[in-house]
């Protein structure tokens, strides 16, 4: 897989020209990541939570992905792309008849259902309207307790309200209305995961309890959707994953397993290389031992290190001067939870120096909690044919507020 370099350059000239903090997403590197995705032998869906940015949109439709939306607010993105609803499908444990209808009027047709609420009331509007759909069961299956000490974003083997388990998904506690077909099952617990054998593993360990469950509504060629949670390397972390033992793993599945569709709804995996945070260091203090570099941005535009105690990886733009030291990177917040991290960076870092996040194309901006103290929302800019765009220019308080 194509590893990503940081163009430099450029950032520097956008550093110049913006003056604080934003994302940045490197659409050439995407396309061309994207393009060896394509290659496998799953169907490929983008889960848009990931990056709902336009641009990042328009590359994945460009590369053939569908699209995996939870929300009406990601439908209407998507759309607003040209992407055609037949590319759409709607997972996400809130699907209230409200929002059902929203997506119905929209052309959406697929869905993974994920209670017996959902489907009824699928069902009823599906009745009202005379539309057909065809449907996924997301399946939860038990799994033996971990406690690894590692955060997992979708649940792992502990219960969460995602999907129902294989025994409430029977026929014998499920009716299907004439309105739905079934195409398969959806099951996704255990989030970026770095190792293929783990991956592996946990897909060879779910399979055949999908396939029982499959057998029981005597499906020829059905689907499975194993979602996402395919691994990116953040802090401290150097191996990727090994992308030709998945699309072994899944070629071996998929003929094992008479299935007639593999599918994957990627987030992380597709987009998080391809995107970086830069805030530029406003101050540089000591305190009890620790020292601190503090930034003008921070847990508001980037949450995720505060939520999951994993540091983007990071490097300083502007210099490297000096051996390496510990920082700990904090931000504007006034909360002991706005920690970027415990980093090495050079000890020449100044105030005014920049710091570039990596890993940030994924679960950056959207993810984050951009309100909390009315400071300034990031700019978004796109990087192609070595130069850059402004999608959106940085917003003060003053557009939010009411
Ligand atoms: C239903 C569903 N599909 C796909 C994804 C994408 O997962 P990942 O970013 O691990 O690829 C998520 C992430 O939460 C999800 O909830």
């Amino acid at each position: 897989m194509t590893p990503t370099t940081l163009p430099h350059a450029l950032l520097r000239r956008a550093t110049d020209a913006l003056g604080s903090s934003f994302y940045a997403y490197d659409l050439d590197g995407l396309a061309a990541h994207l393009g060896e995705l394509q290659a496998g032998p799953a169907r490929l869906w983008y889960a848009v939570k990931a990056n709902p940015l336009s641009a990042v949109i328009q590359t994945l439709a460009e590369a053939g992905f569908g699209f995996d939306v939870a929300s009406p607010g990601e439908l209407d993105q998507v759309l607003a792309q040209g992407v055609c609803p037949s590319r759409i499908l709607n997972t996400g444990p809130v699907k209230t008849p409200a929002m059902l209808r929203h997506f119905l009027e929209r052309g959406v047709r697929i869905f993974v259902l994920e209670s017996h609420r959902q489907l009824t009331d699928l069902a009823t509007l599906c009745e009202q309207t005379g539309i057909q759909v065809e449907v996924l069961f997301r399946v939860q299956l038990s799994w033996p307790k971990q406690d690894d000490g590692k955060i997992n974003v979708l649940g792992g083997s502990d219960a969460t309200p995602f999907g129902l388990t294989p025994e409430q998904w029977d026929p014998e506690c499920t009716t299907l209305p004439p309105s739905m077909t079934l195409l398969g099952v959806h099951c996704f617990q255990w989030g970026n995961i770095l190792d293929a054998d783990t991956l592996i593993a946990h897909w060879q360990a779910a399979l055949p309890r999908l396939a029982r469950l499959l057998d029981r509504w005597q499906l020829e060629a059905p689907v499975v959707d194993l979602g996402g949670g395919l691994g990116i390397p953040y802090h401290g972390e150097s191996e990727t994953l090994d992308w030709t033992r998945v699309v072994e793993a899944l070629t071996t599945l998929k003929r094992q397993y008479r299935l007639g569709q593999c599918w994957l709804e990627l987030g992380r995996y597709a987009v998080g290389p391809y995107g970086y945070y830069l805030s530029p260091v406003a101050d540089i203090k000591e305190n009890q031992g620790v020292r601190f570099a503090v930034i003008e941005g921070g847990s508001q535009h980037a949450l995720r290190p505060a939520l999951t105690g994993q540091p983007f990886p990071v490097a300083a733009l502007d210099t490297t001067q000096g051996p390496m030291q510990p920082y700990q990177i904090r931000g504007a917040l006034c909360t002991g939870l706005d920690n970027l991290g415990d980093v090495q960076l050079p000890a020449g870092l100044q105030p005014g120096h920049w710091l570039c996040f990596g890993q940030a194309g994924a679960y950056g901006f959207t993810e984050s909690m951009p309100y909390f103290l009315c400071h300034t929302l990031p700019a978004e800019i796109t990087l192609s044919n070595g130069e850059y765009q402004v999608l959106r220019p940085a917003k003060a308080a003053q557009h939010y507020l009411a």
